[in-house]
This record gives C-alpha cells, structure tokens and sequence, in this order.
C-alpha cells in the first residue's frame, strides 16, 4: 500500500497496517515521497525521520514525488495529509483498487467521479478516519463515569465500532445503490435524523412524566 502523509494520522496508520501485515511500498510527506516496492520498514523509517527530521534521505528507499506515490503500483492507497490532493488528473493515474481517506476531504468531486468509472473502492473520510473521534468519546465516557479501560478494552471497543459502521454503511449503499461516500452521508443523516426523534420523544415523556 501507499501513504501519503508522516504526520498524526498517515505514520500512524502506516505503523498499524505494517503490524497487520500489510506492504508500504511508497510514502510521503510535504517534502516529497520515497518508494520501494520490496517494502519500506515504518519503525525503521521512523528512526531516521527521528534523527533528520524528514523521509528525504532514508537509505532504504528511492526518493520520488508525491504524484509518483499517489499513483504507484498498490493494492491501497491512503492520502492522509492534506485536502484536494486526488485531483482528477491523478484519480486517471491511480492504480490503486482501494482509496482509504484518511485525510479530510482528499479527493475532489470530479476524481470521485473518475474513480467511481474505475471501480476504485473508496472508503470515505468521515468512515475511514472516525476512529480518532471515536476514542475521544471512550476518553469522556471514562472521565464522566470515573472509569479506567485497557489499552485492550479500547483496541477492541474500536475495532468492534469500526467494523460495524463499515458493514452497515457498505449495506446501505449497496441497497440504495450510491457510491460510498454519498451512502456514507446519507446513512449518518438517517442515523442523526433518528437520534433526534429518540431525544424528542425522550423530551416529550419526560415533560408529561
Ligand atoms: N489528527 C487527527 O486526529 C485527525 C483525525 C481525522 C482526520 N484528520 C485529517 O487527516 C489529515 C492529516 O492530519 P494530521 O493530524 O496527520 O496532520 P499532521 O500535520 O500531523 O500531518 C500532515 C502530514 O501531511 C504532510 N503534508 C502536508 N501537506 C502535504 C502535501 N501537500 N503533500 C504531501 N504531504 C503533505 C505533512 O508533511 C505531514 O507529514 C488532515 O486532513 C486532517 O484534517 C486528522
């Protein structure tokens, strides 16, 4: 797979992807990219990224651009560093099967497009990198009940969230026949919609109790 992106959420999911076995064959951040397609090794990367403050110069890997790892040979590609960086030029150059966002917004409206024409798999951003505001919610349930969970607790209270929200957007853009990321909004709207008749009817009882 490729990462673009070094900082909070492109190191850390290459960190976690290379635990679960997968390839990071290219990575980059603002200052341009390096690729191998034999493997990059993240914690040795972030040893020299420690030491010189940049991915430029990693021994291990040759130096190429961010265009070159938004569109090389890879299975997954994840942009996780900045907005409107998959513009349709690149989204015609991605070879990619499946584009993970974990940046905000990284793929503009008209490459979506192309993608959708490619049959990319998208995860779309407020999916794919939810997982952050997902914890900050275990972190203010722990403070408000006066509980302390494992790390294991977290790891599999996340797991647990993310791969359900994952199948159950899946299934409502398959059944409504959307792409992913217009599935995904409209799946959270019906979600919010829902929630907010459960609090109103919850208000009402309340007023006549
Ligand atoms: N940090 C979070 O908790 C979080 C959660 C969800 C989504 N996001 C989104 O993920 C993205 C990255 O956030 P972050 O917290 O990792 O930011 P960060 O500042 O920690 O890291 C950004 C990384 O992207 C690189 N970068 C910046 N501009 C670039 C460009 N034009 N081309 C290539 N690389 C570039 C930087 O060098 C750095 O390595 C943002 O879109 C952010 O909104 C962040």
């Amino acid at each position: 797979m490729a990462v673009q992106g070094f900082g909070n959420v492109g190191s850390v999911a290459a960190a976690e992807l290379e635990n679960f076995g997968a390839k990071i064959v290219a990575i980059s951040d603002v200052t341009g990219g390096i690729i191998n397609k034999d493997g990059i090794d993240i914690k040795q990367l972030f040893k020299h990224f420690k030491e010189s403050g940049s991915l430029i110069g990693y021994p291990f890997a040759k130096q190429c651009t961010n265009e070159e790892v938004l569109t090389c040979d890879c299975d997954i590609l994840a942009p996780a560093a900045t907005q409107s960086v998959v513009t349709s030029d690149i989204a015609g150059k991605i070879k990619a099967k499946i584009v993970a966002e974990g940046a905000n917004s990284p793929t503009v409206p008209d490459a979506d497009e192309i993608l959708a024409q490619k049959n990319v798999f998208i995860i779309p951003d407020i999916l794919c990198n939810a997982g952050g505001v997902f914890v900050s919610y275990l972190e203010y349930t722990q403070e408000t009940q006066r509980e302390q969970m494992t790390l294991e607790q977290v790891n599999k209270r996340l797991n647990d969230r993310m791969n359900a929200k994952f199948e159950q957007v899946f299934e409502y853009s398959q059944g409504k026949q959307l792409k992913n990321a217009s599935g995904c909004n409209g799946y959270s709207c019906e979600q919010s919609c829902r929630s907010d008749e459960c609090i109103g009817c919850f208000a009402i009882r309340f007023m006549l109790a």
